[in-house]
């Protein structure tokens, strides 16, 4: 299985960003993680801080990945365009967002981009990304 993971604006911060919030790893601690946890999937990782390449790699990801998990960081809160895009893939796709958006400012709790994923998951830190494969493998067993 094929798995991209696409990760928004600042989330190469991680680490340095309020780890309240965030956790305390470094996105590269968790992509060693992943991949380490799940040997048999083959992850491309992807983080961007411009809008317009991430639209890029959503529209790419049909056809060449199983299944997509997409943080789009705050770009979830302002991106008609990435909107656009996931509404356009046809693969499998999870948000996650590694702090609780629901009990932050007003202006995080709406996300424009999760409702044309199948679901989000949100609030528990690098445990979200985790949570996200277990839900893709129990999503395409069904298939
Ligand atoms: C985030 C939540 C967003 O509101 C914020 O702008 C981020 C990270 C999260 O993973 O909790 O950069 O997506």
């Amino acid at each position: 299985m094929k798995i991209l993971v696409i990760n928004g604006p600042n989330l190469n911060m991680l680490g340095a960003r309020d780890t309240n919030f965030y956790g305390s790893e470094t996105m590269d601690d968790i992509e060693s993680e992943m991949r380490s946890t799940y040997p048999q999937i083959e992850f491309d990782f992807y983080q961007s801080n411009i809008e317009g390449e991430i639209v890029n790699r959503v529209q790419s990801a049909t056809g060449s990945f199983d299944a997509l998990i997409i943080n789009p960081a705050a770009y979830s809160h302002t991106s008609i365009a990435i909107r656009d895009a996931l509404e356009l893939c046809t693969i499998p796709k999870i948000e996650v967002h590694l702090s609780n958006i629901a009990s932050r400012d007003d202006f995080r709790s709406k996300s424009l981009t999760a409702s044309k994923t199948d679901g989000y998951i949100t609030g528990f830190k690098k445990h979200g990304y985790f949570a996200a494969v277990f839900l893709i493998q129990r999503i395409m067993n069904e298939k």
